[in-house]
């Protein structure tokens, strides 16, 4: 949500921020821009839309020196126009921010008595007037810009550039990530390590409330009490291939066909070979006392979420209370002792997760985090993190992650029923042996790519979809109609498929695909009772089942797309791919930007 880039290089910044900030558009791309120090004399570019635009804008009036700064943008405040865009420059200073400075309002108010004129809408702009104030005082850009942020409130990533100063980029942190970057003689700052990777893989992660006076050869952090404190350099690997389409035309389609590889990297983080129970990081965490689970999450998260409440109350044996993020943070949910509070998040970095997890330290018994990122706030923040090992996703629409995400948490829950000695070893070694072949499952599951694409050639013709799931396939279904709504922009709600004479029946007509998601399993037979119900109403089944579910009840239906079979346990995890791939291939048919749709962004660090 806003990536932001520093650098004071030793060659000509423009091209490197521009592909550094290719790197964060995955934030947002609304506008974006950049502003360098040349000879001396601060100048900025800023384009609306994507980062092409800047970089067309960059060829026709390019901009010089070695020192600069970088935005793209998600609007916050303000529409995305050119003005609004940032840096914001305010006389000497221009400033890159991520987040929201929330009293923004009251300086405003109070730099207008200074006769200091507003040229955008935006809540950032108050940063670099409030700043070029302090400059017109006589203080120092250091001195200024710490002025400045000790009045900000909000959440913010800032990078601070200076007219007259080539060699210096003041930081900060407080509620959005921000990396430094340390190179031969040059030092860097972004939103994070990936952006920085083409220039350096030394990293060091700033904390909560920190700021950094950089230089090309120095690096002083003060911690949020201002004392001068020391930040380990980290030596970070990230495969260049990671953040390459690899052939494929969207990054989308190319984490969608990772999967079987991925997850086999998760299974066997934990299912190490030849063990025959799921090991965990650093101790781990025993189950056998948990009275209760708090799981916390936003968006495909919460659906993964939703989707282990079934495992740990069905094989684990222990309550769980499932909440969206946003809801819980602000509900003052009181945490009973024995509770372990538990947050999924790819990015590790949402805001509202975030907040939530704060909430629950000194409260729950144990903060678990299920995360992407290994260097994430989330994951730093908790007592135990658990790496999903999804590898950089880039595609705004999760699909990878998610599907790590479950099997983590799936083996989480195998591991719960172990210490609390619910589950046989049969049944366990099931489990266990299921997950060890879902790799090879999955690549099959993906052969079906072309059926797939067949069906979603209809679904893009439509105006609204249904998805409709039971058991653990109800949240797979509401994941399927985020990411149907996300991509393609066609609008999809799904319902459990007890739900649908509650009220949704009455939506179904001639005209509405009804996309079932219904494996063999015990509540087949219901499945099938509320597909006759859509289908007695006209409405268009789309059934994905396995080859026994079709056998049985493919009569009437429109389409079916056939799923190898799976330990029913595992079924959320599989069928995730046509979930996925049916959005996937609505929205090229429908030609809309898969990788970055309208209004959206990735790691989503502001409320
Ligand atoms: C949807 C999607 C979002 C994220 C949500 C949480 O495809 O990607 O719904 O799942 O914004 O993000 P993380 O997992 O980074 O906390």
């Amino acid at each position: 949500m806003c990536g932001i880039v520093g650098i004071l290089g030793h060659h000509e910044a423009a091209p490197i921020l521009v592909e550094a900030l290719k790197r964060l558009e995955y934030r947002g791309y609304d506008s974006a821009g950049i502003a360098t120090v040349s000879g001396g004399k601060l100048d900025r570019r800023r384009a609306v839309g994507k980062l092409v635009n800047l970089s067309d804008l960059l060829v026709h009036e390019p901009l010089s020196g070695k020192s600069g700064i970088g935005h793209t943008r998600w609007a916050t405040h303000g529409a995305p126009t050119v003005s609004n865009a940032h840096p914001h420059r305010a006389g000497s200073v221009a400033v890159v921010h991520n987040g929201i400075i929330e009293n923004y309002r009251s300086i405003r108010a109070e730099l207008s008595k200074y006769g200091l004129e507003f040229q955008t809408e935006t809540d950032t702009e108050t940063v670099a007037l409030m700043t070029e104030r302090y400059l017109r005082d006589g203080l120092s850009p250091v001195a200024a810009a710490n002025k400045t942020l000790d009045q900000l409130e909000g959440a913010f990533a800032l990078a601070f550039l200076f007219d007259g100063e080539e060699d210096l980029i003041v930081a900060a942190r407080k509620g959005s990530p921000l990396a430094i970057g340390h190179g031969d003689g040059e030092m860097f700052v972004g939103s994070d390590a990936i952006a920085l990777a083409p220039m350096t893989d030394r990293i060091t992660y700033l904390d909560e409330g920190d700021r950094a006076v950089l230089s090309r050869t120095s690096l002083e952090i003060r911690d949020a009490s201002g004392a001068v404190t020391n930040r380990a350099i980290k030596t970070i690997q990230i495969d260049a291939a990671q953040v390459d389409k690899g052939g494929h035309k969207h990054f989308m389609a190319k984490e969608i066909a990772e999967q079987p590889h991925v997850i086999a990297e998760a299974i066997r983080h934990y299912l190490p070979v030849g063990e025959d129970a799921v090991h965990l990081p650093d101790g781990g965490i025993d189950f056998s006392e948990v009275e209760r689970l708090t799981l916390v999450a936003c968006g495909t998260a919460y659906y993964a979420c939703l989707t282990a409440k079934y495992w740990f109350e069905k094989i684990a044996r222990i309550p769980v209370e499932v909440d969206v993020a946003s809801e819980f943070r602000y509900r003052e949910p009181p945490i009973p002792g024995k509770t372990v509070a538990l947050f999924v998040s790819q990015s590790g970095e949402t805001a509202d997760t975030l907040a939530a997890l704060r909430y629950c330290a000194g409260k729950a018994d144990k903060i678990l985090s299920v995360v992407n990122v290994a260097e994430s706030s989330i994951a730093r923040e908790s007592d135990l993190a658990l790496p999903i090992h999804a590898g950089v996703e880039i595609g705004v629409a999760s699909t990878k992650a998610f599907t790590c995400q479950l099997s983590v948490l799936l083996m989480l829950a195998l591991k719960a029923a172990a210490d609390r000695g619910v589950i046989t070893p049969e049944d366990l070694d099931a489990n266990i042996a299921a997950l060890r072949s879902l790799p090879n499952v999955l690549a099959a599951a993906l052969e079906q790519n072309d059926t797939i694409r067949q069906a979603a050639q209809k679904l893009s013709e439509s105006r609204d979809v249904l998805f409709l799931g039971r058991g653990l396939m109800f949240p797979l279904a509401l994941e399927g109609a985020l990411k149907l709504k996300e991509i393609s922009y066609i609008h999809a709600e799904a319902y459990a498929s007890g739900e649908l004479k509650h009220g949704p029946i009455a939506l179904i007509d001639k005209h509405m695909p009804v996309v079932v998601m219904a494996p063999r399993d015990a509540l087949f037979d219901k499945s099938v009772s509320n597909m006759q119900e859509v289908m007695a109403r006209k409405g268009k089944v789309i059934l994905v089942s396995n080859a026994d579910g079709i056998a049985e009840a493919s009569d009437g239906v429109a389409s079916c797309i056939q799923m190898p079979d799976i330990h029913d346990n595992l079924s959320p995890i599989l069928y995730a791919i046509p979930a996925q791939l049916l959005a996937y291939h609505t929205a090229v048919a429908k030609g809309t930007d898969v990788d970055q749709p309208r209004n959206l962004a990735k790691s989503v660090t502001v409320e």
